[in-house]
């Protein structure tokens, strides 16, 4: 039994072109075809929608097609459990689909394998994705999911607007703005596919920023302030919007009334840092799949060294700003031996406008 590679490209083109957060599941996209007739294809909706495999035996029905003796191409395998939705194996079963392909197994533990081995004991073939290339690509896509699903930590992505000489700010502070528009319009979709946007106090002070998704319409989850001892109500005022505020603190003020829609929780601290790890098993916990870190340095800088971000994207400016008070872009402990630096993998490299986009993994998560 070969695998049609096209059929599978598909497949994953639908995965891959999601572009909504579906947190926390996984972006899955499925076809059926039945003798190189496309027949029905479909995506994971957000919840409580359809998973990929149920919309694609819908889209058969609605195209008026049967599904018998089909195939079935999905990008992760299917889901086994009681869940929002009816198991998809069971549909799949049903529908009298008579082979089905699958790109990467699912690694959360309810379903490993499972769906594989009641396919099997159905009747149904199965076959892993064995093209190299596609199997990494369905891999890169479950990839916050496998991170979640099996640390039940987020997946943190850091951005950062650079300078050449590495800068985030000049001596006074000033950021505004060291990264192209159309960067920053790449950092309003990425705002919308993340659960929670997470800065420090310095960032909140001084760039007063929204964090909002502007001219987008969802919106993060939450917008969270690393500030050990809170103590002015009205910097917040700019993040106010539909995302719920949360503020990671040593202590909760007293004078609640004045920090109205703002919720404290509170975590411990050492040497004036406060427990990032225990902040981000919380934002899990909150089924926070995605997380975006917007700095500033500090933060990012405390964040590395602790392991606790996957994935970097940085906007590389044609700017100097120069000026040894001039904020660094990863502040921290750091390293004493390069060969302790973290790697990064998987290095994407685009230009936007003036500047250059530079994605890649943090190699501790690999
Ligand atoms: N170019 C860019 O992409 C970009 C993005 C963001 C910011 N910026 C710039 O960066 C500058 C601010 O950055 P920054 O590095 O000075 O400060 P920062 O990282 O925004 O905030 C640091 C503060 O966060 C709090 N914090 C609590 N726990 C922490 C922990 N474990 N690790 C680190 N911080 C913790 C501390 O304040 P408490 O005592 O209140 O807890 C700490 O002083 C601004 O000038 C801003 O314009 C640039």
């Amino acid at each position: 039994m070969t695998e049609n590679l096209n059929d599978y490209e598909l497949a994953l083109n639908l995965a891959e072109n999601i572009s909504v957060n579906l947190s926390p599941r996984p972006p899955v996209g499925a076809i059926i075809t039945n003798e190189g007739e496309l027949l029905g294809k479909g995506v994971t909706q957000p919840s409580p929608g359809n998973h990929a495999e149920i919309n694609a035996i819908l889209d058969c029905k609605n195209n008026n097609f049967s599904t018998k003796g089909s195939t079935m191409y999905t990008t992760l395998e299917p889901c086994f459990h009681e869940g929002e939705t009816n198991p998809c194996v069971d549909k799949i079963i049903e529908s009298g689909i008579s082979q089905v392909f699958i790109g990467v197994v699912d690694p959360n533990p309810k379903v490993n394998e499972k769906s594989i081995n009641k396919l099997l004991s159905n009747g149904i073939k199965v076959n892993i994705i064995e093209d190299e290339v596609q199997r990494k690509r369905s891999e890169d896509l479950i990839e916050p999911f496998k991170h979640f699903i099996t640390t039940g930590m987020p997946y943190v992505t850091s951005k950062i607007a650079i300078s050449l000489d590495g800068k985030i700010a000049t001596k006074t502070g000033d950021s505004k703005w060291i990264s192209s528009e159309k960067s920053r319009e790449i950092v309003q979709k990425m705002r919308s596919l993340s659960d929670a946007i997470i800065i420090g106090s310095k960032t909140l002070k001084i760039d007063k920023p929204s964090l909002s998704a502007k001219e987008i319409s969802e919106q993060p989850r939450y917008k969270v302030v690393l500030n050990s001892k809170p103590s002015n109500p009205e910097r917040y005022l700019t993040l106010k919007s539909e995302s719920e505020i949360i503020v990671f603190c040593e202590k909760t003020p007293t004078d609640l009334s004045s920090w109205k829609g703002i919720e404290f929780i509170e975590i411990a601290s050492k040497d004036n840092k406060l427990d990032l790890k225990e902040a981000l098993r919380i934002l899990g916990e909150r089924n926070c799949m995605n997380v975006l870190v917007e700095g500033g340095g500090q933060l990012i800088g405390s964040l590395i060294d602790l392991n606790l971000i996957n994935k970097m994207r940085l906007f590389i400016s044609p700017m100097l700003i120069g000026g040894i008070n001039s904020a660094d872009s990863i502040g921290g402990e750091g390293i004493e031996f390069i060969s302790q630096s973290k790697k990064l993998t998987d290095m994407e490299v685009v230009r936007v406008e003036s500047d250059i986009m530079v994605t890649g993994k943090v190699k501790s998560h690999v």
